[in-house]
């Protein structure tokens, strides 16, 4: 197993502040989220009983596993945000892929998952690619990536916490990378209010923890004097943009300092942390054809709360 590291430079993470801190409301790119805590953090949430997205999205792989692989065909696969990586292993027991290449922002986190992967899948050669992948022009040349075809999965309703324009980019982004090859993603639906706002503030306070560690990361990593504990957490269903929106509220007027730069913060201004975007099936099939993709298959659970749709290049 080889990692590749392309991880964006703190130049470029300042520059991003920056621009986040400037707009109205404040927002940083989600990925922010991932550092080594964060990535443990998403783990743990994934665990809550109020956040069932993980349990049933893998339950949904399991089940269908051979269909899926069916459809997909023979090549290697190309995972976008692998994470923990917990949720390839079905196909790769499905679909004996040539390689399997995980991209993802946390470089600790992928080596972890890939290691434990590679023990579970031995016959499987694999790489690492630490980036973020929103940005990346190209996959890097490699051995295990020439003259393969490249199959794309892009699980975990990931494509949610980009806003439309930056999903549609993301999704052309892919196609590009794919070269051809098709992309299997997981995106879930919209749900009752009630649901989605506890799935995204659970009781055991593991959600609020995870955006308070974005605020622990810039004070390490871009050198902020952010106090987390002046902030609460709040996650709010905006049935108008089909998403929730998750965000950290000043409990004061105040200010903060991040790489010497002075920003004030209001009582009771937010700093968005992540909007979950939430897609029925129309609106997905609506968001990959402008995007170049066409919904070729789509599998989805019992009760029809998420799905797996296989697309295409539509042309
Ligand atoms: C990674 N992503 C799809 C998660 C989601 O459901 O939007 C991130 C998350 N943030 C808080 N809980 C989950």
């Amino acid at each position: 197993m080889h990692l590749i590291d392309l991880h964006p430079a703190t130049t470029d993470m300042h520059q991003l502040v920056r621009e986040g801190m400037q707009r109205h409301p404040r927002q940083l790119p989600a990925w922010f989220l991932y550092d080594t805590e964060g990535s443990r953090l998403f783990d743990q949430i994934c665990e809550q009983p109020e956040y069932a997205l993980t349990r049933t999205e893998i339950a949904l792989l399991e089940a269908r596993a051979e269909a899926i692989a069916t459809a997909l065909g023979a090549g290697v696969v190309v995972e976008f945000g692998a994470g923990s990586a917990r949720k390839v292993g079905p196909l790769l027991e499905a679909l004996k892929p040539s390689a399997y290449v995980a991209l993802d922002i946390s470089a600790f986190h992928l080596q972890q998952a890939l290691a434990a992967l590679q023990r579970a899948h031995p016959g499987v050669p694999m790489l690492g690619i630490c980036c973020d992948h929103s940005q990346l022009e190209a996959l890097p040349p490699h051995p295990l990536l020439n003259n393969q075809r490249r199959l794309g999965f892009f699980p975990g309703s990931s494509l949610g916490n980009f806003k439309r324009r930056d999903a549609v980019q993301l999704l052309q982004r892919f196609r590009h990378l794919l070269a051809g090859g098709p992309l299997l993603i997981g995106l879930d639906h919209p749900k009752p209010a009630a649901v989605l706002e506890a799935a995204y503030d659970d009781a055991a306070g593991v959600s609020a923890a995870f955006a308070r560690n974005l605020l622990h990361r810039l004070n390490l990593d871009l050198q902020a004097d952010f106090n987390p504990e002046l902030f609460w957490y709040r996650a709010r269903w905006q049935a108008d943009h089909s998403r929730v929106e998750m965000a950290l509220i000043s409990c004061c007027d105040q200010e903060v300092h991040i790489d010497g730069e002075c920003w004030r913060f209001l009582k009771g201004e937010p700093l968005v942390t992540e909007h979950s975007v939430k897609y029925s099936p129309a609106m997905a099939v609506e968001l990959a054809k402008e995007a170049g993709w066409r919904c070729a298959t789509r599998w989805h659970d019992a009760a029809d709360s998420l799905s797996l749709h296989l697309l295409e290049p539509a042309d």
